[in-house]
């Protein structure tokens, strides 16, 4: 994509100048193109990419100035670097430099052939935007510190963002295969859903993709949680911690989450007070009517102050923000198992694999790039071991998209640097195959996921090294339907270390 930008400002001078000082004022001009804007640009770069005064005019106590760029040094980093130039020359005859007044900023940008124009009437700060075939034409309206916030770069950045999501829009998330266990038997079974509700383990619970467990469901829970704990959580060293559970703007806003979970996210809002009088005819209403008047409440809330807890480890990254790591507390290793994750799902009718909401333990682990890549290798090998010899399920796992790309709304991979299976930064999803309609369902995954998150909070190491973490999702739902889809409800199916830890068959209730 290729971009210019024009920029025309005026910079406010402390008294008025006199005619002699335009001259000195071009030749500031002149030096600012042919040295001070060039700086940090390498060698090479064509003049018109590089920023330049394309005009200026002394006005009385104001400089009026047009600056064209490409991407080096682009106009506003052109603008300010300018003004401090005028301020040391203008200085030495007691004139002094004040504020910035922006009166048009425009950006021309010729998308790649076959990237479709990206609306952006709604954005902030885009007075307009319009197209000439491929050549994007926007206008914005920015104050001075607009420009010093770097509005306009986080404009474009969204707009190849945009063109990049379109590119691969077609070709969906990536994914390679890297590893596929031996063959089980295949042959075609019921989908377990159906089983466990005709059996009565799992009913409906009211909301949206919510089951309610029985105990005959819990057990195979709490047995996988159990094997997860015993072989896994246990000999790896990982303590536990309870991670919240509603997450703030300010968490999703660091993590990352707030550029794409939207349509995806349970909203949370909370009452504009606590005064029984201020609800009195909320209450009153379902009194009288039986109905809960949604409208009425809509109004007496304040919010959405954030969301359910969705992908459950950016909760955790408050405990350390703005923290410096002795280095013998590293690596760190920790996991959460405290509460439910929420996701508005796609409607239609879904068996327990695809829930709004759902139970998982989530492991986390953070400290040097190496110990960050030797602990997702040695977590790897020790799911691979309780799949096989302990579950033995007929598994496969490959390189996917990485989730904080993904729930990001980024399609794509990040640049593989490594070959293993957990030795990069990315994510590597464990899929189960299930015979009842011949699909794969993804029950798991472990990610590295490089400095994003102690960037985004702002956690250093004591000796300086880099700081890098990893997750890994174990979803209970996920696990239960793969492995009944394989081994089916009789126990007398299931492997001996899965019939010891779920215990007998154990129903409480019986329906007349
Ligand atoms: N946090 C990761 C995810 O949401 C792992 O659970 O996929
Ligand atoms: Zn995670």
């Amino acid at each position: 994509m290729q971009v210019h930008f024009t920029l025309k400002a005026s910079v406010q001078l402390s008294a008025i100048i006199s005619p002699d000082f335009e001259d000195i004022i071009r030749k500031a001009a002149e030096e600012a193109n042919n040295v001070i804007f060039r700086k940090g640009v390498p060698s090479g770069i064509d003049d018109s990419e590089i920023g330049r005064i394309t005009g200026i005019t002394v006005k009385e106590n104001y400089i009026e100035i047009t600056i064209e760029s490409g991407t080096y040094t682009r106009v506003h980093d052109a603008l300010f670097r300018f003004r401090k130039y005028l301020a040391q020359i203008l200085g030495k005859y007691r004139v002094g430099v004040r504020g910035i007044e922006v009166h048009s900023y425009d950006i021309t940008a010729t998308l790649d052939s076959g990237v479709p124009v990206p609306n952006l009437s709604k954005l902030p700060f885009v007075k307009s935007a319009r197209n000439d075939e491929n050549k994007l034409i926007i206008s914005l309206s920015l104050s001075a510190s607009d420009l010093e916030n770097k509005v306009p770069d986080r404009i474009l950045r969204l707009i190849e963002e945009k063109a990049e999501a379109s590119q691969y829009g077609g070709k969906g998330e990536h994914w390679d295969l890297i590893f596929e266990s031996e063959q089980k038997n295949r042959s075609k079974k019921e989908n377990p859903t159906d089983e466990m509700l005709a059996k009565g383990w799992i009913k409906h619970g009211l909301s949206r993709g919510q089951w309610i467990y029985g105990p005959e469901a819990v057990r195979l829970f709490r047995a996988f949680e159990r094997l997860v704990m015993e072989k896994i959580i246990g000999p790896l060293g990982f303590t536990e911690m309870i991670f919240p559970k509603l997450v703030p703007w300010e968490v999703w806003m660091k993590s990352g989450h707030a550029k794409g979970v939207y349509p995806e996210i349970y909203y949370v809002s909370v009452p504009k007070t606590r005064d029984p009088l201020f609800w009195e005819e909320v209450s009153d209403y379902f009194k009288v009517t039986g109905e809960v008047p949604v409208d009425l409440i809509r109004d007496k809330i304040d919010g959405p102050i954030g969301g359910l807890c969705y992908a459950q480890c950016p909760s955790f990254w408050p405990f350390l923000q703005g923290e410096t790591l002795t280095n013998d507390c590293l690596p760190a290793k920790i996991f959460d198992r405290s509460g439910t994750s929420h996701r508005y799902e796609s409607g239609g009718i879904h068996g327990i694999e695809r829930v709004d909401e759902f139970h998982r333990i989530e492991i986390l682990w953070l400290g040097t790039p190496e110990e960050t890549v030797a602990i997702a290798e040695s977590l790897h090998e020790a799911y691979k071991k309780v799949f096989i010899e302990i579950m033995e399920l007929d598994w496969r796992c490959a390189r996917v998209t990485p989730w904080f790309m993904a729930q990001e709304g980024l399609l794509g991979d990040v640049k593989e640097t490594g070959t293993g299976c957990c030795s990069s930064i990315g994510t590597t999803d464990y899929e189960a195959f299930l015979p009842y309609n011949e699909t794969w369902l993804e029950f798991q995954n472990v990610s590295i996921n490089g400095d994003k998150y102690p960037k985004g909070f702002n956690v250093k190491i004591q000796s300086g090294s880099e700081c890098w973490s990893g997750c890994s999702g174990i979803g209970l739902e996920r696990w239960t339907a793969a492995f009944l889809a394989q081994k089916g409800l009789d126990m007398a199916g299931w492997p001996e270390l899965i019939k010891e830890y779920a215990g007998r068959e154990k129903s409480v209730f019986k329906f007349c």
